[in-house]
């Protein structure tokens, strides 16, 4: 399968179509309304919301609910899900439905934070498969009167010795998902290493439903190497568009015009003005200066990376109060400065060590095991 052969095919995800098939994947404390907007001002795709726990949406607490914040013309509303209870997931699903809350709902199955496969959630989850079994094919059923695509996002596995990917992606399509995504990583290696794009490749010919690959794209050529490599139906991307907004101009670019595009690469002088527009947005969406720039300032970093800029201006804009004190800073950056080369390819964002997974006493003898984990809930994310 090459990927030029890709091209003319849509990805749908029930009936939307996704062009080019590209999605940016749920970042907690990243991919907020103001973020997926400045991301959406580039490219087509669909831009999944900031994780959302069903118990905490089903109790409808404000905070859970002010998170699924959506722009006026954000056309295909995608929200993520984490849940471990088949019944309370399966409520959030229809609250959505009924409040007309998303048009999307995806289901997080990948994330590794102790806090959480502790407890037996996120990771740790799909081992218990007849556990998976349920939430996945209730939250379908739940979705369905509404015609709301249900699609999951999982890991490879919790370690190389017990990978749950092919057998869940099997149930999950048993169950009836619009599509199943794969963070083609254990949850043991977090963000460490390589994805294991084999893997995905290896999910793509058990599945009939769309899969999607999630793991390492940093350019657009990345995701044309993934679908050449894999013959997915469309890519997930995460940190690679951490201070990079234009990777989804870049994107769309790889997959209309194939192999031979033209990498979109902005002058520091582009980089400013989107780093200006990307304060405005978070200052808009979160209601004033204050909560904005402080939510603003991990960004910084980011942007920056790679940028011949002293660290005396890195760390003054990485502490701004204010839209005007941004806009003074930003105008000391020389515009002419070439987006580097250097950056390119790089990883960003998490990038931490392997680590061996807590989970619950007795979690890898017992897969059968329906009970759903006590206090598995917690307000932590990730993925
Ligand atoms: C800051 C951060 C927050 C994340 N939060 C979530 C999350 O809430 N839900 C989820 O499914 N994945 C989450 N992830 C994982 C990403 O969606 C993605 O699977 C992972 O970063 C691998 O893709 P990448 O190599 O393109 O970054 C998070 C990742 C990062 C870096």
């Amino acid at each position: 399968m090459t990927a030029s052969l890709k091209l003319g095919n849509h990805l749908k995800l029930g009936n939307h179509v996704v062009n080019p098939p590209v999605v940016l994947a749920p970042m907690a404390g990243i991919t907020n309304v103001a973020f997926r907007r400045l991301c959406r001002e580039q490219g087509g795709g669909v831009y999944v919301c900031e994780m959302i726990t069903t118990r905490a949406l089903v109790e409808r607490i404000p905070k859970t609910l002010k998170m699924i914040a959506f722009a006026e013309d954000e056309g295909f509303r995608s929200l993520q899900l984490y849940g471990v209870d088949p019944d309370v997931t399966a409520a959030a699903v229809r609250m959505i439905g009924e409040d007309g809350l998303a048009d999307h709902v995806d289901l997080n199955f990948g994330c590794p934070v102790p806090k959480v496969t502790r407890r037996g959630g996120g990771s740790a989850l799909p081992w218990r498969r007849r556990l998976f079994g349920r939430i996945v094919s209730q939250a379908v059923a739940a979705a369905k009167p509404f015609g709301i695509p249900l699609t999951i996002k999982m890991r490879k596995g919790i370690d190389d010795d017990h990978l749950t990917y092919v057998e869940a992606g099997l149930a999950a399509q048993e169950a009836g998902v619009a599509a199943v995504a794969l963070h083609a990583r254990t949850a043991e290696q977090r963000y460490s290493g390589k994805a294991d794009w084999d893997a995905i490749a290896t999910l793509k010919q058990a599945l009939d439903v769309p899969v999607l690959g999630n793991g390492d794209i940093w350019e657009g050529s990345d995701a044309l190497r993934m679908v050449e490599h894999t013959g997915v139906d469309g890519v997930v991307v995460g940190r690679g568009c951490l201070g990079r907004p234009w990777l989804f101009a870049d994107l769309e670019a790889a997959f209309t015009q194939g192999a031979g595009y033209r990498p979109v690469l902005p002058t520091l002088g582009e980089v400013a003005k989107i780093m200006s527009r990307h304060a405005e947005l978070l200052v808009d969406a979160l209601g004033d200066e204050k909560h904005g720039c402080a939510d603003y300032r991990k960004h910084v970093a980011w942007y920056l990376k790679g940028f011949p800029v002293g660290s005396d201006l890195r760390r003054r804009l990485a502490m701004i109060s204010s839209l005007a004190e941004l806009d003074d800073l930003l105008g000391l950056l020389d515009p002419s400065v070439p987006f580097p080369a250097d950056a390119l390819g790089q990883p960003r964002g998490r990038v931490n060590a392997p680590g061996k997974v807590s989970l619950p006493y007795g979690w890898l003898d017992s897969r059968d095991d329906e009970s759903v984990p006590e206090g598995a809930e917690t307000d932590e994310s990730g993925g």
